[in-house]
Order: C-alpha cells, then sequence, then structure tokens
C-alpha cells in the first residue's frame, strides 16, 4: 500500500469514526490536562489550526486568539467542530491539508496529533508550508504522541510508512500513518530544516514551538 492509499484509508477513518471521537477525551483525564497546555503556549493574533477534528483544542485557542481559522479534510467532525465553537472570530474549512495552501500567513500556526499522521516522506513539504503560513515572527505549536503511545497501538508492519490498525464499534478496520517522533529526533530533523525548535514532553505527549527559517 502507498502513501496516499494510506492516506485516503486514515481519512476514512476519522470520517466514519467522527461520533466516537470525543471519547478519549471525555475517559481520559490526562488528555483533558493536556487540553489546558494552551494557557501556557505562545498563542497568539490569528491562528491556523491544522486538522482540527471535531474541535478539542479550538475554544482554548480561540480564547487566547484574535481569529481561528481551522481546518480539517472530514465534514463529520468539522459539524461537531462548529456545534462546540459557535463563535464569529472562528471559520471552519474542509480541505485536504496534503493539497491545501494556505491563503494568507497567520501568527500561529497550531496542531494537535496530526504531526504523527504526516507520512516522513511528506515532512519537508509539510514544514514548508508551514513555514510558508507563518507571518514573521510567528511560530508552529504542536502537541503530539511520543514514542510511549506506540504501546497502545496496533501496529502494522510493512506499510509505506508507519502505520497502525484502527477499529471502530461498528467492527470496521483502517490502517493509518502513526509515526511516534520522539522529542530530541525531531528537534534535530526540524534544525536540519532550518527550523529553531523547543520540543517537551509530559506523560506520553510532546509539545513543541518552533520557529522557522529565516528568509534572507
Ligand atoms: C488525531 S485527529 C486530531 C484532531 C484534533 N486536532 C485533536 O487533537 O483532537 C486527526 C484529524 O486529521 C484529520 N485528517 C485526516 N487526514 C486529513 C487530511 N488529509 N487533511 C486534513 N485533515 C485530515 C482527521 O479528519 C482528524 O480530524
Amino acid at each position: 500500500m502507498n502513501d496516499d492509499a494510506l492516506l485516503a484509508e486514515q481519512m476514512a477513518y476519522y470520517r466514519a469514526g467522527a461520533a466516537q471521537y470525543d471519547r478519549p477525551y471525555a475517559e481520559d483525564e490526562a488528555l483533558q490536562e493536556l487540553l489546558g497546555v494552551v494557557d501556557d503556549l505562545p498563542i497568539t493574533g490569528d491562528v491556523l489550526e491544522l486538522a482540527c477534528g471535531t474541535g478539542q483544542w479550538t475554544p482554548g485557542l480561540a480564547a487566547r486568539a484574535r481569529s481561528v481559522t481551522a481546518v480539517d479534510a472530514s465534514a463529520e467532525v468539522l459539524a461537531l467542530a462548529r456545534a462546540r465553537t459557535p463563535s464569529p472570530t472562528v471559520q471552519f474549512l474542509q480541505a485536504d491539508l496534503f493539497q491545501w495552501q494556505p491563503p494568507r500567513r497567520y501568527d500561529t500556526v497550531f496542531f494537535a496529533f496530526w504531526l504523527s499522521h504526516v507520512p516522513p516522506a511528506r515532512l519537508p513539504r509539510f514544514w514548508n508550508t508551514v513555514a510558508a503560513a507563518l507571518a514573521p515572527g510567528g511560530k508552529a505549536i504542536f502537541v503530539d504522541d511520543g514514542p510511549a503511545a506506540a504501546a497502545y497501538e496496533e501496529v502494522v508492519a510493512n506499510q509505506s510508512a508507519p502505520a497502525a490498525l484502527r477499529r471502530l464499534d461498528d467492527g470496521s478496520r483502517y490502517r493509518i500513518v502513526k509515526v511516534f517522533h520522539d522529542a530530541r529526533t525531531l528537534t534535530n530533523d526540524l534544525a536540519a530544516l532550518g527550523w529553531s525548535a523547543r520540543i517537551r514532553t509530559t506523560a506520553g505527549n510532546f509539545i513543541g514551538v518552533a520557529e522557522p527559517p529565516t528568509i534572507p
């Protein structure tokens, strides 16, 4: 299976599973606590949120931002996100992030639990897109699963990218891309692309703040 097929299956998983997506946020205290980190992060100005899902992070971003533009490929999760944050300063957009080019620049580009779904071969292009979306002085801020989270996934071998198998309540099964970035390696990988990143780990997750390469 190539990356395109894996990414299509990943998108199908999130569309089909929209109604059950929020369950871990309701049941897992650590995840609820993690949402609070937005208060300690330099989120400011006009914020672009990539892969917003059902909008668990969006209200926290909106509370600190002048505006939030939240993008996701799934109409099903976006419907839930819109209902959660009906605010005139928050706009939701449906787009495939592997095709979409941001039409303007933002002070903050935020993404939670998205980086782990980007195939390694597409990471340089992804980070270039994020850099192009940032206004001068802007920052990328991201949260995701670290290597410890691998223990809770059914890893699938021999795919075009690191992958895991996810199951929905109806028994359907989907392969998704799942890369468990280690904070130090990710910091170095970003440095190799010209970014300056500070990434800390907390209870199995990592939280990163990164500044893009400066364009001479
Ligand atoms: C793990 S969820 C993260 C949602 C949210 N950021 C959170 O932390 O709760 C990944 C999200 O990526 C979205 N997604 C999957 N493939 C996508 C694509 N190609 N373009 C845009 N969004 C995509 C899914 O619909 C899903 O909402």
